[in-house]
């Protein structure tokens, strides 16, 4: 089969688009022919090899963490999927992903894909979704009637935070760059600001009980930011390079999120997208053999969106 694989770290030009060996499901596994699978922040990092004490890779590895495609092969002990379901799934950070025409994955971590949208697309659901959808529930407990700033809510895990939020009843303030409004409204967002032209920790922003950060902001910006907290509020950070801030006399609690694969959470997601209460968004689709431009974009922070990438193409 076709993959996308790099047999050492580095830049961008490590991937190559090559034959690679086919997957054979092991027991509880099953192998999917990939309809479409996504670049996500991290990719670039564990291609480059930063991440190589929490995430050790055998090399040569496929990227690829979202996966969305047709089982067509069962491993043994397999009861709950059958050849010809449509799955959507997180894999693992360490075993080979979905950049590739198949992949296998333990069959308990997919879920049924939506029916309602192309099932290529909904490989732009996993990580961001349950990242979105862990920040708000499990971290942050959000309530109905409480107030977030979505901060970063333009990009991928954002347009789920906002859209998540305003269903719980949140009031929802986002931010976004120039021509982020629109969309942002569309999605669900009370109020917007502009991060490229209003410095938001001294915004008229009445105080809020959530604050997401999912913006490349240095820390400075990150303490400043916090001021916008009320007593008793919680930071929830992604961008997890630099802690969140916490503020003990305040009862500020700042949280730094690991997102973790959850096919139950990922269930209640597709039956939201059937529901036509939740839109996925899709920036662009690229061919399998394009991923290394994509990588190269997102290193010099060109990329805007979720890219879905498809084998098939
Ligand atoms: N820790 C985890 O488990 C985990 C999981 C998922 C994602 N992440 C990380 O979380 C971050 C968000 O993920 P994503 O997929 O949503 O990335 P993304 O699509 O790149 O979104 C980030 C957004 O931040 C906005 N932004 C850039 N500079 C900003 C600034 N100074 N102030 C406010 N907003 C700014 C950008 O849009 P505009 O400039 O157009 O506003 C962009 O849309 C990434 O760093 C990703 O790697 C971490």
């Amino acid at each position: 089969m076709k993959a996308i694989r790099f047999h050492q770290y580095g830049d961008a030009e490590v991937l190559r688009y090559e034959d690679a060996p086919l997957p054979v499901p092991g027991t509880g596994q099953v192998r999917i022919r990939v309809a479409g699978t996504t670049f996500n922040g991290v990719d670039g990092n564990i291609r480059a090899g930063l991440m190589q004490g929490p995430m050790p890779l055998t090399l040569p590895h496929t990227p690829g963490l979202d996966v969305s495609g047709t089982v067509d092969a069962l491993g043994d002990e397999v009861s709950t999927l059958r050849i010809g379901d449509e799955v959507i799934g997180f894999l693992p950070f360490v075993v080979d992903g979905a950049a590739a025409e198949y992949v296998v994955a333990d069959a308990e971590t997919l879920t049924s894909a939506p029916t309602s949208i192309p099932l290529a697309d909904s490989a732009a659901l996993p990580v961001v979704g349950l990242t979105a959808w862990q920040a708000l529930f499990e971290h942050a407990e959000l309530k109905p009637g409480q107030r977030i700033l979505v901060n970063g809510a333009s990009g991928a895990v954002g347009g789920y935070a906002v859209q998540l939020a305003k269903a719980a009843g949140a009031h929802v303030i986002a931010t976004g760059g120039v021509g982020a409004r629109g969309h942002l409204v569309a999605r669900g967002a009370d109020e917007v600001v502009d991060h490229t032209t209003t410095d938001l920790s001294t915004a008229a922003i009445e105080p809020v009980d959530v604050l997401l950060n999912l913006a490349p902001i240095t820390p400075e910006q990150f303490s400043a930011l916090s001021t916008l907290v009320g007593d008793g509020g919680v930071i929830v950070n992604t961008t997890v390079w630099m802690p969140a801030p916490s503020d003990e006399e305040r009862g500020v609690r700042g949280i730094d999120l690991y997102v973790r694969s959850d096919a139950d959470q990922l269930s209640e997601l597709v039956a939201r997208i059937d529901r036509g209460e939740l839109v996925v968004d899709v920036a662009e689709r690229v061919a399998l053999p394009d991923l290394a431009s994509v990588h190269a974009r997102a290193a010099a922070g060109k990329l805007s969106g979720k890219i879905v990438v498809l084998p098939g193409a």
